[in-house]
């Protein structure tokens, strides 16, 4: 995995206007759910060493999730919402999608979740201890389709090798994409390594349930351009 400033990102820069709810969001809700780390020299990125104590974060210890690429939070307060007994850590580098998700989490009353605006790379590297993960949530991550973008694509053999690490064995890595090849190739990434075993390899295809996953606007749109939803769940295998 590439140290912060590493040259090919999953994300792309945008513009961060933000309209008023997102504003009033950032002043009054960030003290509570979003987690401030130092960067390096992007913005999006994390400095190398930094702590936080996510348990005085979270205000307990509990079961650890991850997400990476939380958007607005659509799936991330719903499927939060519904198993409270999770702590989950979400990543989202695009600032107005974050302070939209604190609006969410605030309307829902969900309280288990905390955000931090940066890379979730280099999230999961710098801020989970080994073994540290119960589950890592990656739902439609950029598709980057065309050939010369691939090497963006955020579900790769480096983030496969990480996130085995961060892992608890038997920990859970759920993925859905509306992109075949993007399916295809997150089923070949997790099965090439040996650090993972399909949970759901006696179904059709290998693809898994959507389960307690709801429909979020990726996902709609991709259906309205006639495009298959798969879903994937690998299991970090015992080490
Ligand atoms: C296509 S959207 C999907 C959002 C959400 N998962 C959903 O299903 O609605 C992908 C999101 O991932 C974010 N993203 C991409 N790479 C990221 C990274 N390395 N760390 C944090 N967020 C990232 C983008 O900013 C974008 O908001």
């Amino acid at each position: 995995m590439g140290r912060p400033g590493r040259g090919v990102v999953s994300f792309v820069r945008r513009s961060p206007r933000m309209n008023a709810s997102q504003h009033r969001a950032m002043d009054e809700l960030a003290p509570h759910y979003l987690i401030d780390v130092p960067h390096s020299s992007m913005s999006t990125s994390i400095a190398p060493g930094t702590r936080v104590d996510l348990a005085e974060r979270f205000g307990r210890e509990a079961p650890l999730v991850v997400e990476i690429g939380s958007g607005v939070g659509e799936s991330l307060v719903a499927m939060a919402a519904a198993r409270p007994e999770l702590n989950v850590l979400a990543f989202e580098v695009y600032a107005p999608a974050v302070a939209s998700t604190m609006g969410r989490l605030e309307r829902a009353g969900v309280d288990t979740v905390r955000l931090v605006a940066a890379d979730g790379v280099e999230g999961l590297r710098e801020l989970v201890a080994p073994a540290g993960l119960t589950e890592l949530w990656t739902f439609f991550p950029d598709p980057w389709p065309k050939k010369r973008h691939r090497k963006r694509r955020l579900v790769g053999p480096e983030l496969a090798r990480l996130v085995a690490d961060r892992l608890v064995d038997g920990g859970l890595w759920r993925l859905a994409t509306d992109w075949e090849d993007y399916a295809d190739q997150m089923t070949e990434v997790l099965g090439s390594n040996g650090l993972f075993v399909n949970s759901c390899a006696d179904r059709p295809g290998g693809w898994a349930p959507r389960g307690d996953r709801p429909p979020t606007r990726f996902e709609r749109r991709g259906l309205a351009a006639g495009r298959a939803i798969r879903d994937l769940v690998w299991a970090r295998a015992p080490r």
